[in-house]
C-alpha cells in the first residue's frame, strides 16, 4: 500500500508540485484576491527568515501589515528583516527569537506575546524540518515531532485567545503533500520504534498538521483555519534535507514566491475568508486531504487520541508553575 501511495503521490507531484504545475493552475487566480491594504493587521510567520516564511513575511510586509517574524537564529533574522524593510519600505517588521523545537521556550514566548500585543490578526506556522537522526529536545520529544507538531500545537493554542479576540483571525499551517502518503500514527508519536526514517517521520507530522488544522476549525468557529501544500519549493530546505530530489528536480522546482502565493493568498484575501474553516489547499483551491483508495483516513477514536496525548504534553509543561519556568530541571516527558 505504501508502495501505491509513494507512487500515486510522485505522479501527481511531477504534474502538480512543479514550477509548470504552479504556471497551469495561476492561469485560473483572479489578480484582484491580492489587491488589498493589511496596513492595521498584525502577522505572525514562524521561519520567516528563508524560503516560503521569508517570501511570505515581504509580500505582507509590501501590503503594509505588521509582521512578527518568529526565527531561531539572530543574525538571519536581522538580515532577512532588513531586506523586507529596505524592499517593502514597511518598518512593522518585528523579530521575536525563539526556537521551535523547545516546547516550553514556544510556550513561554506565546504568553509573554500575549501580554505585550493586544492583536495578532493571522498566524503563520512555516517553520518546519526533515531530521536524519532521531534526537530528543530539553523536555525529551523527538525533534521533528517537537518542531513540527508540538511546536504548531503549542504556539497556537496558546495564541488562540488573542486571535480571537481580533478581527478576521486567521491560523494557517504550511503542510506538505508528503502527508498525503501517510496515515495518522497515534502509537507512536515520538518515533521510538523500528526504523527512524527521516523523510517519513516528516510525513507524519505533515499529516499532523492536516489533522490539528480540522480539529481546531471544528473547535474553534471565530477563526478561520487552514492547511496547505506549498508545492516543491528551491529552499534550503529541499537542498539540505533531500539533496538528490534537489539535483534531479531542477529548474522543475517552484520559486520561493511560487510556493508562498498561497500562503499569501491564504493571509489576505477576502476570498479565502469566505472558504470552509479546515480545509486543505493547493494553488489558491480546496484540495483532497487523502489519495484515492489510499487508506489514510483515522476513525473518530485514532482522532480523539491523538488530541488528548497534545493536549497531555501540553498540559505537563503548562502545569509547571513560573518560578519553575527557568529553572534547570525541566519538566521531562519520557
Ligand atoms: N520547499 C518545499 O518544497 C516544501 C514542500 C512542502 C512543504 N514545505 C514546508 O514549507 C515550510 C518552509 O520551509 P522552506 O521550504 O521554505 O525551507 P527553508 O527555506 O529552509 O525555511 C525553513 C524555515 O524554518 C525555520 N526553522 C526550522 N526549524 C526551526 C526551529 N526549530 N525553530 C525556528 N525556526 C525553525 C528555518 O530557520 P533556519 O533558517 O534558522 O534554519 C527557516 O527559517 C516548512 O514547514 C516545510 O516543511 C516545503
Amino acid at each position: 500500500m505504501s508502495l501505491y501511495r509513494n507512487a500515486v503521490w510522485f505522479l501527481n507531484g511531477i504534474h502538480q508540485y512543479t514550477r509548470k504545475g504552479y504556471e497551469a493552475a495561476s492561469k485560473g487566480f483572479d489578480p484582484q484576491d491580492l489587491n488589498v491594504s493589511v496596513v492595521g493587521r498584525s502577522f505572525m510567520i514562524t521561519g520567516a527568515n528563508s524560503g516560503i516564511g521569508r517570501a511570505t513575511a515581504m509580500a505582507i510586509a509590501k501590503k503594509g501589515g505588521t509582521v512578527h517574524m518568529v526565527c531561531r537564529n539572530k543574525e538571519k533574522a536581522e538580515e532577512a528583516r532588513m531586506d523586507i524593510v529596505n524592499e517593502s519600505g514597511n518598518t512593522e517588521v518585528h523579530i521575536h527569537i525563539v526556537d521551535m523545537s523547545e516546547t516550553l521556550k514556544v510556550w513561554e514566548f506565546a504568553e509573554a506575546f500575549k501580554k505585550q500585543y493586544p492583536s495578532l490578526n493571522v498566524l503563520i506556522n512555516n517553520a518546519g524540518c526533515m531530521v536524519r537522526k532521531r534526537e530528543l529536545n530539553a523536555e525529551g520529544l523527538e525533534k521533528s515531532f517537537a518542531t513540527n507538531t508540538m511546536g504548531v500545537y503549542i504556539l497556537t493554542q496558546s495564541l488562540i485567545p488573542l486571535l480571537q479576540k481580533s478581527r478576521d483571525p486567521r491560523v494557517i499551517i504550511v503542510s506538505s503533500g508528503g502527508m498525503l502518503v501517510q496515515k495518522l500514527r497515534v502509537d507512536d508519536l515520538q518515533s521510538e520504534r523500528g526504523y527512524f526514517d527521516g523523510v517519513m517521520v516528516y510525513a507524519q507530522n505533515k499529516r499532523q498538521q492536516v489533522v490539528l488544522t480540522q480539529q481546531w476549525a471544528k473547535a474553534n468557529p471565530v477563526i478561520h483555519f487552514s492547511s496547505m501544500h506549498p508545492g516543491w519549493v528551491d529552499t534550503p530546505a529541499v537542498s539540505t534535507s533531500m539533496p538528490q530530489f534537489h539535483h534531479m528536480m531542477g529548474e522543475r522546482l517552484r520559486s520561493v514566491e511560487q510556493g508562498a502565493d498561497t500562503v499569501v493568498w491564504l493571509a489576505l484575501s477576502r476570498a479565502a475568508a469566505r472558504t470552509s474553516s479546515g480545509t486543505f489547499f493547493q494553488d489558491r483551491s480546496p484540495v483532497p486531504a487523502h489519495l484515492p483508495l489510499a487508506w489514510t483516513r483515522s476513525s473518530a477514536e485514532e482522532i480523539q487520541s491523538f488530541m488528548a496525548q497534545l493536549e497531555t504534553l501540553a498540559g505537563v509543561i503548562q502545569s509547571q508553575p513560573d518560578a519553575e519556568l527557568n529553572s534547570p530541571s525541566r519538566p521531562q516527558f519520557v
